[in-house]
């Protein structure tokens, strides 16, 4: 047993922590490691948001370059890979869910490895409940240790079970092979981690403090993704906004790092997720440019009401929330605006939701993830008295999604009978025999058109206008 290098995250010790310029270390892969995965197959799931589907992209590169080749299903792999999400309740049920369902096949085929890696790994109470009750998984492993799984899976490999979660952030560990899932879109992670503390949210316990990727790592990484033919990255952070607050000098902050990536040639550039309160104006002049920086921004709001953004620690009004929005809304014409917002704070009166429909009124979203609120172990609401009726909550939730839609729509439908520019993925989820893509405002669209156009940004005239997508025809030579 490897279980005395688990070392057990301490919630509040992450609370005393201050802004240093991590470290960076160069990935190279343990020789002795390489070549144990010939032969065998692996299933990989990845749960949670695109932080973890960054890292899944991670591990499948190591994981192919140790020689481990993709299983068609559970029941015949050797290697099942979680990468967990703890963000509410309902994500961490379901790796639950799925480990009892893996066990019927492992004891089918006793060989199996079965890891669980991610953010769930990262509370306590998660890997005392894997190490007491799911006995069938053999490596458990955080969200700072992933590039040392070629290790944990030799150990694995030599019937060691391996506990390995390490309580604070480490280095930034650079080069770590990838393999993406797209050959058009890329993630690029530009920092890891999150200051904020909002009192709901477990992210910064389990992700550790925030650091900044070198600039000239960043630059270097979009560049080669545009000379191998990517039309888009989104640049991701847990609020890219706070970039570069960790530098020495603090002199190089995101509106900088967007400056320099609009000038590779790479047709789009996102980047997901923003802090209201740290939407600098030189960002949204940055923005304001245009150019490959995409019209849509994604900024989280949570709630309307002063009193529940104040319990949750989120640092703005919701005035000042509406002046920024104004001022974006302003500087970017057109710009499509998506928001986050939890419903059933502790302590969220029927007044407090009244003001955040009309925060949402007010500013006409095109979408949201809308979230019942889900008590996070460790994390300061969780502990806060919480009156409402779980019923109550959800009624919020029917009444907040119904004002949401409608905003998507009203999104959508204002885009009907122009032409737009729709980067194809490949062939549509629901529909047979048509293709689908996002456009500049990252709306759905969905034509027919031939196969040849994946991965390609193409013309397209709008047709049609639905709740969550569009319908368009194929501007073919035009
Ligand atoms: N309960 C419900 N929603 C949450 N989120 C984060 N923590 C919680 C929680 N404990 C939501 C926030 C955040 C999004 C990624 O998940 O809205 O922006
Ligand atoms: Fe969680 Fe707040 Fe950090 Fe977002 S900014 S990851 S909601 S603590």
């Amino acid at each position: 047993m490897r279980e005395d290098q688990y070392v057990k995250p301490k919630l509040n010790e992450a609370r005393r922590r201050s802004r240093t310029e991590a470290s960076v270390l160069d990935f190279t892969i343990p020789s002795e490691t390489l070549g144990i995965g010939q032969g065998k197959t692996y299933v990989l799931q990845t749960y949670g948001c695109q932080g973890n589907e960054a890292d899944s992209e991670k591990i499948r590169g190591l994981l192919e370059t140790l020689g481990f080749s993709p299983a068609d299903s559970e029941a015949s792999a050797d290697l099942v890979v979680l990468n967990t999400c703890a963000i509410r309740a309902n994500a961490e049920n379901k790796v639950f869910g799925e480990l009892g369902r893996i066990k019927q096949y492992k004891d089918q085929h006793p060989g199996m490895i079965i890891a669980v890696g991610g953010c769930m790994p990262q509370e306590e109470v998660v890997v005392e409940k894997i190490l007491k009750t799911y006995h069938q998984v053999d490596i458990v492993f955080g969200t700072h240790n992933l590039h040392l799984l070629p290790e944990y899976l030799a150990g694995a490999i030599r019937g060691t079970k391996v506990i390995d979660v390490w309580s604070q952030e480490g280095s930034i560990v650079e080069r770590v092979p990838l393999i993406r899932n797209s050959g058009s879109k890329a993630w690029v992670n530009i920092m890891f981690g999150c200051d904020e503390f909002c009192t709901y949210c477990i992210v910064p316990y389990t992700r550790g403090k925030e650091r900044s990727r070198q600039p000239a790592d960043i630059l270097a990484e979009v560049t080669d993704l545009s000379a191998r033919g990517y039309r888009e990255v989104t640049l991701l952070g847990q609020n890219v906004n706070s970039y570069g607050l960790d530098f020495t000098g603090k002199t190089y902050r995101f509106a900088d790092l967007l400056a320099d990536l609009s000038a590779i040639p790479i047709e789009r550039i996102r980047f997901t997720t923003s802090h209201p309160k740290d939407f600098s104006d030189e960002l949204i002049e940055a923005l304001a440019k245009g150019g490959n920086l995409m019209p849509f921004i994604h900024l989280p709001v949570q709630s309307g009401s002063d009193r529940i953004l104040k319990a949750m620690n989120r640092k703005y009004t919701k005035e000042q929330y509406l002046e920024l929005v104004r001022k974006i809304k302003t500087a970017i014409p057109g710009v499509s605006l998506t928001t986050d917002i939890i419903v059933g704070f502790p302590g969220e009166t029927p007044e407090d939701f009244a003001e955040t429909l009309d925060l949402v009124e007010k500013c006409a979203f095109e979408g949201a993830y809308t979230f019942v609120f889900s008590p996070r172990s460790g994390t300061p609401a969780a502990t806060m008295a919480d009156a409402t009726p779980a019923a109550e909550k959800m009624q919020r939730l029917y009444r907040l999604n119904e004002e949401i839609n409608q905003g998507f729509a009203a999104g959508n439908r204002r885009f009907l009978g122009q032409t737009v520019k729709v980067l194809v993925d490949g062939p549509s989820k629901t529909k047979k025999n048509v293709l689908s893509g996002y456009t500049e405002h990252n709306k759905l669209v969905n034509f027919c058109g031939p196969d040849s156009l994946c991965g390609s940004i193409v013309p397209v005239r709008i047709t049609g206008a639905k709740t969550w997508s569009l319908d368009g025809e194929w501007q073919d030579g035009k």
